[in-house]
C-alpha cells in the first residue's frame, strides 16, 4: 500500500558480538559475508524478545527494515559497501549501483550499472527500480570523492567533474528518486564529508562540493517536507579496504586514527548505523550527523603540549 513501511529499530542488549552486520559485510569477503548477514537478519526477530529487558551498555540497537526499497549509489565498495551489507541484513531489498559490476556482487543485492553523473543513467537507474519493486524507501547518496590535487596546476575539466560527482549527481539522484519516495513517505541520506566543514587543502572542489551537498540537503527537506525527508552523514576520516594504500600502511591508519578523539577513524559500520537510523520513519529531517568521532584533535593541543616536532 502506498504510504505504509516498516521501519523498526529493536534493542538488541548486550548480545550483539561488537561489529555490526556492516563490519561483517567488509571483512568476511562479500559473498560468505552477504549470506551471514541475511542469516542475522533472520535470527534476530528470536533473540529480540529475549534481549529487549537486558539492556547493557554494549547493546547495540538492531533495525528492521523488511519491506523497504533502498537504493545505495556506490554500494559495491568502502562506505558504501557497507552501507549496502547493513541494510540488507536488516530485510531491506537492497539495489547498487557504480560504474563497474563487482565480482562476485554480494549475494542478496541488485546491481545496476550507472554513472550517476549521467541524468540518462539515473533515469534508466530510478526506473529499473520502479520496475523492479514498485517502489523506493531510501535513497542513499554514497557515490563520491576526489583524487588529492593542490589547485594550483589542476584543469577545469577535473573541477568540473569532482563538483559533478560530489554535488550534482546527488541532486540528480534525489529529483528523479522524489516522486518514488513521494509515494513511500522516504528519505534521501546524503553522505557528506568533514572535508565540507573544514578548510580542506589539496581536495579544495571536493570540500566546496560536500558543503555545497550539506546545503542542498537542508534546502531538500525544506522544500519537500512533510512527505520525504532528507539528511546528512557528515564523515569525518574514515577507514575503507582503500586505506592502507592512501594512508601509507597499517601504521599510517594507526597515525590517522591517533588524530581523532575516539581513538581510531570511522568504519563503514558506523556509517551505516547512523544510515540505518535515518531511514527509519520520523521527525528528523534537515539534519547533519557528525560521524567523527569527535572530530580531529586541534593542532594547538599539540604544539601547547610541547609534542610539536
Ligand atoms: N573514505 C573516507 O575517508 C571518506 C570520508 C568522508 C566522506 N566520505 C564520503 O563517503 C562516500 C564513499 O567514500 P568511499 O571512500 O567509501 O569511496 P570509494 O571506496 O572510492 O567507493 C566509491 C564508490 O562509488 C562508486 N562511484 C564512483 N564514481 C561513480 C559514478 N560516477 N557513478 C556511480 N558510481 C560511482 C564506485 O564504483 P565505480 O568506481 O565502479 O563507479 C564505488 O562503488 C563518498 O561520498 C565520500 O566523499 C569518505
Amino acid at each position: 500500500m502506498a504510504g505504509s513501511r516498516l521501519g523498526r529499530p529493536t534493542w538488541d542488549g548486550g548480545r550483539s558480538s561488537g561489529d555490526s552486520p556492516g563490519d561483517r559485510f567488509e571483512d568476511e569477503g562479500e559473498e560468505a559475508s552477504a549470506v551471514n548477514a541475511k542469516g542475522d537478519a533472520d535470527r534476530t526477530a528470536g533473540v529480540d524478545g529475549e534481549a529487549r529487558g537486558t539492556g547493557g551498555a554494549s547493546g547495540r540497537v538492531r533495525y528492521d527494515h523488511t519491506g523497504s526499497v533502498v537504493l545505495v549509489t556506490g554500494g559495491t565498495r568502502g562506505l558504501g559497501a557497507g552501507i549496502a551489507g547493513a541494510f540488507l541484513a536488516a530485510g531491506a531489498e537492497v539495489v547498487v549501483c557504480a560504474r563497474r559490476k563487482p565480482e562476485p556482487l554480494p549475494e542478496g543485492l541488485t546491481f545496476v550499472t550507472a554513472d550517476v553523473r549521467d541524468a540518462a543513467d539515473v533515469d534508466r537507474l530510478v526506473a529499473e527500480v520502479e520496475e523492479r519493486y514498485g517502489r523506493l524507501d531510501t535513497v542513499v547518496n554514497n557515490a563520491g570523492g576526489s583524487p588529492q590535487a593542490l589547485l594550483a596546476g589542476t584543469s577545469p575539466r577535473l573541477h568540473a567533474r569532482i563538483v559533478e560527482l560530489n554535488l550534482i549527481a546527488p541532486l540528480l539522484v534525489a529529483q528523479r528518486a522524489h516522486p518514488l519516495l513521494a509515494t513511500s513517505g522516504g528519505s534521501v541520506i546524503m553522505i557528506g564529508s568533514s572535508s565540507g566543514t573544514r578548510p580542506s587543502p589539496g581536495t579544495s572542489a571536493y570540500g566546496a562540493a560536500k558543503a555545497g551537498l550539506h546545503h542542498l540537503a537542508a534546502c531538500l527537506a525544506a522544500e519537500w517536507a512533510p512527505r520525504v525527508r532528507v539528511n546528512t552523514v557528515v564523515v569525518g576520516l574514515a577507514e575503507t579496504e582503500d586505506s592502507a594504500d592512501h594512508y601509507g600502511g597499517p601504521a599510517g591508519v594507526a597515525r590517522m586514527g591517533a588524530a581523532v578523539p575516539a581513538g581510531r577513524m570511522a568504519r563503514p559500520a558506523d556509517v551505516a548505523e547512523v544510515c540505518l537510523w535515518l531511514a527509519v520513519p520520523g521527525y528528523v529531517t534537515g539534519a547533519e550527523i557528525l560521524v567523527h568521532g569527535g572530530g580531529e584533535i586541534p593542532a594547538w593541543r599539540r604544539i601547547a603540549s610541547g609534542h610539536d616536532g
